[in-house]
């Protein structure tokens, strides 16, 4: 293992845009068994009277998710909502066509409210765009946020819920491009009726934001078009653009998997443009922004059809060192891009496609648990725009790329910072040379790893802390720098915190 050295400038006055609460989100389907035996379990020994896991709900508010998007997903495209409201014993079993699995409804709407009470998450709800109609979706809007005195507000108070829900946030559909998706549509079809739909929606409540399904990745042979003509239909009615995407590692080309943040920054500049393009043409005073509201690391093969079985395992994905580095550098590309991109849920918050697992009463955490917790525990404020000199190492996939992936944020109110450092090689540790540039008076507080020798070495059930991100001792801070150590398929926080000289 040889060292290599890199420098890296941080400048308060230099910033990129407010780092968006709603960037630590989380996604929850009815899917597999992420809501049945992850989010909620009665007969578990864990559960709370509400029939919800307690164990999965300290996990899940120690990773602070600010919001969570429900209830798909492909589900959401056969979805009637009015299937998971109301009595339970009342509530329809239905052929689940999305995963080919049984649905029981007994978690819905309001179940899902009382869970984002409990984690402290904003609720994000979507809509049927696939088999559903305008009027659906409108009416949903008007049981969970009507106070009163319509035939839904007053349903929604029968089912006993009282008080509104106050949903803010709602997705319009869910992957309309996709010919996977039930009722997929063109992206002229589809701009209309997402139009149409939020149209109705906001009318029943104008405090609402909405979100309208952009590609499903950045791969489909309609990409970016589908997101442009979609804009240009629905553009006034919209406060954001979702992407979804996947990352994997099919080749096991680990090199150009742990360079994954070029891709994921070109797929956000290229809406960025397209956002850009759309407002120009339509000479329009509008903002619409991104939510990356489906992203995870997938592609080990996990089964997705579940027989028409309740709560079947799918894609119960296990996650290794190399996915929480690219983890890592998803969190730094949200940091980077924090300026357009404002809403992101990470695919799953439990079981499906997901760093944290059960398993009858046991909870399982992976290495990329920790990443995602101390990026969400510690980003605060703005996003720092860095100068950042580090050797580049070759790629197959994306030609030559620095060796770190870096990122940090700072609270100007409170002065404090985080740093957060992905080091990309196999093989060669860096000495990061850390300069602040501003004038202020800086101190490291705290400081986190996560890092190992094995690329392919994971958390399992007989050895679940092998990769924990470990306290590090931090180096001094003289004359506005510090040396920090990274070693090689490393991920690193430090916390600092800063004063101006004379203040
Ligand atoms: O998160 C799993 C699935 O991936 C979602 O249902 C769908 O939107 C995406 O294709």
């Amino acid at each position: 293992m040889s060292s290599l050295s890199a420098k890296i400038s941080l400048d308060a006055n230099r910033t990129i845009g407010e780092i968006s609460p709603l960037l630590f989100g989380g996604f929850a389907e009815h899917m597999g068994r992420c809501i049945y035996e992850g989010v909620y379990e009665p007969k578990s020994a864990h559960a709370a009277a509400a029939g919800m896991r307690t164990d999965v709900l300290e996990a899940l508010r120690a990773q602070r998710y600010t919001t969570i998007r429900y209830p798909g997903g492909n589900f959401l495209s056969g979805y009637n909502w009015l299937d998971g409201v109301g009595p339970q014993d009342r509530r329809p079993r239905r052929r689940e066509l999305a995963w080919q699995s049984l649905e029981t409804n007994q978690f819905g709407t309001n179940e899902f409210m009382g869970f984002c009470q409990a984690i402290g998450a904003a609720p994000m709800l979507g809509v049927n765009m696939g088999t559903g109609t305008i009027q659906a979706a409108a009416d949903l809007v008007d049981y969970c946020n009507t106070p009163a005195g319509t035939y839904y507000s007053d349903l929604r108070t029968r089912h006993g819920y009282s008080a509104p829900h106050k949903v803010k946030y709602w997705c319009v559909g869910n992957e309309m491009d996709g010919p996977w998706q039930m009722g997929a549509l063109s992206a002229h079809e589809y701009g209309a009726k997402a139009r149409e739909a939020a149209k109705l929606m906001r009318w029943i409540d104008p405090s609402i934001q909405t979100v309208l399904c952009g590609s499903s990745n950045d791969q489909m042979p309609t990409y970016p078009e589908w997101d442009r003509v979609a804009l240009e239909e629905a553009w006034e009615q919209m406060d954001y653009l979702s992407m979804h995407y996947y990352a994997g590692n099919r080749d096991n080309d680990t090199p150009s998997f742990l360079a994954s943040a070029v891709q994921f920054e070109r797929f956000v500049d290229t809406l960025e443009g397209t956002l850009r393009y759309v407002k120009a043409k339509r000479r329009s005073k509008h903002e619409v922004y991104l939510s990356w509201d489906e992203w995870q690391v997938w592609y080990k093969g996990d089964p997705l059809q579940g027989n028409w079985t309740e709560a079947p395992h799918l894609a119960e994905e296990m996650y290794n060192l190399e996915d929480a580095l690219v983890v890592g550098q998803w969190l730094n590309v949200f940091l980077r891009k924090s300026h357009v991109l404002k809403i992101a849920c990470v695919a799953q918050i439990v079981n499906v496609i997901s760093w944290l697992h059960t398993r009858g009463d046991e909870l399982l955490k992976q290495p990329s648990f920790y990443v995602f917790e101390l990026v969400s525990t510690h980003a605060r404020g703005q996003a720092l725009d860095l100068w950042v000199q580090a050797p580049l190492q070759n790629t197959q996939k994306y030609g030559d790329v620095p060796v770190l992936d870096v990122a940090a944020s700072l609270d100007p109110a409170s002065g404090d910072g985080a740093i957060f450092l992905v080091n990309r090689s196999l093989a060669d540790s860096v000495l990061a040379e850390l300069s602040w540039v501003d004038g202020s008076t800086v101190t490291l507080d705290k400081g986190w790893q996560l890092a190992g020798s094995d690329p392919k070495a994971l958390n399992s059930w007989e050895q679940p802390n092998n990769l924990v991100a470990q306290p590090i001792a931090l180096p001094r801070v003289a004359d506005g720098q510090a040396t920090v150590q990274l070693p090689p398929l490393s991920f690193t926080v430090l916390t600092t915190h800063s004063r101006q000289r004379n203040g």
